[in-house]
C-alpha cells in the first residue's frame, strides 16, 4: 500500500480497515460452524463505521448490539430486524421501547428486574417480547480484569439460580417469550476451552428447563475469540472453539447464537500516524506522532500491545517510547519499543487497530475524529469524514446563541 500518497490524499492520522480480510474472517468463522444452524451476530461495539456493518449486512451477518443507536446503525444499513439482537446490562426504559417496537429477534435479559420491566413495555404495546437471559457461568476467562466478565463477582448476567426464576415466570406471562440462553464470559480470549466450560454449564440449563417444558431455540455463545497482538503469538483454532461447543449441545436442537467483534475486524485495520518529533530525555528516547490516546485508547488503559511499523524509516533502531501529544503520561502506544530513529514526517503504522480503536476515541483535548477508510477490491474509499472544528461544537454553539 502506498501509504505515502494516502497521506497526501487524507493528510494523518486515520484508520484504515481491509474488508476483504473481514470477509475472510467471517466467512472462516462461519465455516466453523457449519454442522449446526449457526447465526453470526456481529458485536458492533467493536467498531460500527456504517460501512462496515452495510458490507457484513450483504454477507448476510446479524447483529448484536448494546444501545439504542447500536440498532439503529444496524437498521440503517439495511440490517432485518430478526438478524439483531440486544446485550446489555444497562437498558434503559426508552432502549427496550425501541428494540421490541422494532421487532427485533430476542432481548438479551441480565436481570430480574429488567425483565419486569421489559414486561410492562410490552403489555403496554400489546406484544410479546421475545427473550434470553444472560447467565453468568462463574467460569474465569483468563483475561485482562477489565474485559473479563463471566465471574461472580462481575456486574454481568445472573446466577444460574437466577436464570431459572426468571425463565419460570417468563414461560407464565402472556408478554414474554424465552426464546434463548446468552453467555459471554470476556473478550481477547486466546485460550477458547473456558467458553467450552461454560458452554457445557449453559446447556445443562437447557436440559433442565426442557424437562420443565421450557424449549429454547437460541443459544447465544457471546464474542470473545482473541487475535494475536504479538508477532507469533498463535491465534484460538475455529475448528476447536466450534467442537467445544457442539460437544455440550449434543441431542439438543438449538441454533448457535456467535457475537464476535473483535475476531472479525481487530487485525484488519490499521491506524496510520505521522511522527512529529524525536526528543532524548536524559536516557529516555520519545517518539511523538500525531495520534494520541483520544483515537486509540488501549495501551492507555489496559496496557494493550500493538505492533508498530515505520514503513520508511531506516535510521539505528534503539529502545523508545511512542507517544501522543495529550497532556497526561498515560498518553502513550508503546513502551520501551526498538525501532528505528525518525524524522519529522515519517509514517507509523499501528496495527491490529481494527476493533475498538475509533469507536473508543473521543474529543479529549478538543482533538477532532479522525477519518476512517476502507480497503475492497483493490480500491480504497473514505468511510468517515474527519470531523472539523465546526462539527466538534455544533450541540455546544446552539447553546452559547440562547
Ligand atoms: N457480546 C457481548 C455481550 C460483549 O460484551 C462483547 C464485548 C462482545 C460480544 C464482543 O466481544 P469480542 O468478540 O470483541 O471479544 N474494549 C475492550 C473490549 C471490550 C469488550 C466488551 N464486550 C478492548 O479494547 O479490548
Amino acid at each position: 500500500m502506498d501509504y505515502k500518497k494516502l497521506k497526501q490524499q487524507y493528510q494523518t492520522p486515520f484508520y484504515i480497515y481491509d474488508f476483504d480480510e473481514v470477509k475472510q474472517r467471517f466467512f472462516a468463522l462461519k465455516e466453523a460452524f457449519k454442522a449446526r444452524k449457526a447465526q453470526i451476530f456481529y458485536a458492533l461495539k467493536a467498531n460500527s463505521n456504517l460501512s462496515l456493518l452495510k458490507m457484513l449486512s450483504e454477507l448476510d451477518s446479524g447483529f448484536d448490539c448494546v444501545s439504542k443507536n447500536e440498532i439503529a446503525r444496524a437498521l440503517k444499513v439495511g440490517a432485518k430486524p430478526y438478524k439483531i439482537i440486544f446485550s446489555g446490562v444497562g437498558k434503559s426504559e426508552d432502549e427496550l421501547n425501541f428494540a421490541l417496537e422494532n421487532n427485533i429477534l430476542y432481548i438479551n435479559l441480565e436481570s430480574y428486574a429488567e425483565m419486569l420491566l421489559l414486561e410492562k413495555i410490552a403489555k403496554n404495546m400489546g406484544k410479546k417480547a421475545r427473550i434470553s437471559v444472560r447467565v453468568n457461568p462463574n467460569v474465569d476467562a483468563k483475561t485482562h480484569p477489565y474485559i473479563s466478565t463471566g465471574l461472580k463477582k462481575d456486574k454481568f448476567g445472573v446466577s444460574i439460580e437466577e436464570a431459572k426464576k426468571i425463565y419460570l415466570y417468563a414461560s407464565k406471562a402472556e408478554f414474554l417469550e424465552p426464546v434463548g440462553v446468552h453467555f459471554h464470559i470476556g473478550s481477547q480470549l486466546l485460550n477458547t476451552a473456558p467458553i467450552a466450560e461454560a458452554a457445557s454449564i449453559v446447556a445443562n440449563l437447557v436440559k433442565e428447563l426442557k424437562a420443565l417444558k421450557i424449549e429454547l431455540k437460541f443459544f447465544d455463545i457471546g464474542g470473545g475469540l482473541g487475535i494475536s497482538y504479538e508477532k507469533n503469538e498463535p491465534e484460538p483454532n475455529l475448528y476447536d472453539y466450534a467442537q467445544g461447543i457442539l460437544a455440550s449441545l449434543k441431542g439438543l436442537d438449538l441454533s448457535i447464537g456467535l457475537e464476535p467483534g473483535r475476531f472479525l475486524v481487530g487485525k484488519a485495520g490499521v491506524l496510520i500516524t505521522s511522527v512529529l518529533y524525536e526528543k532524548q530525555n536524559e536516557d529516555k528516547r520519545f517518539i511523538i506522532v500525531d495520534a494520541a490516546m483520544n483515537d486509540l485508547i488501549r495501551p492507555s488503559l489496559y496496557n494493550a500491545y500493538h505492533e508498530i511499523i515505520l514503513p520508511y524509516s531506516s535510521g539505528e533502531i534503539s529502545p523508545c517510547d511512542v507517544v501522543g501529544g495529550i497532556c497526561e503520561s498515560g498518553d502513550f502506544f508503546a513502551k520501551d519499543r526498538a525501532l528505528p530513529s525518525t524524522k519529522q514526517g515519517d509514517i507509523m503504522l499501528i496495527k491490529n487497530a481494527g476493533a475498538y480503536g475509533f469507536s473508543m476515541s473521543s474529543n479529549y483535548n478538543s482533538r477532532n475524529k479522525v477519518c476512517e477508510l476502507a480497503l475492497e477490491n483493490g480500491k480504497i474509499r473514505l468511510i468517515r469524514k474527519r470531523e472539523s472544528f465546526e462539527d466538534q461544537i455544533a450541540l455546544e454553539l446552539e447553546c452559547l446563541k440562547g
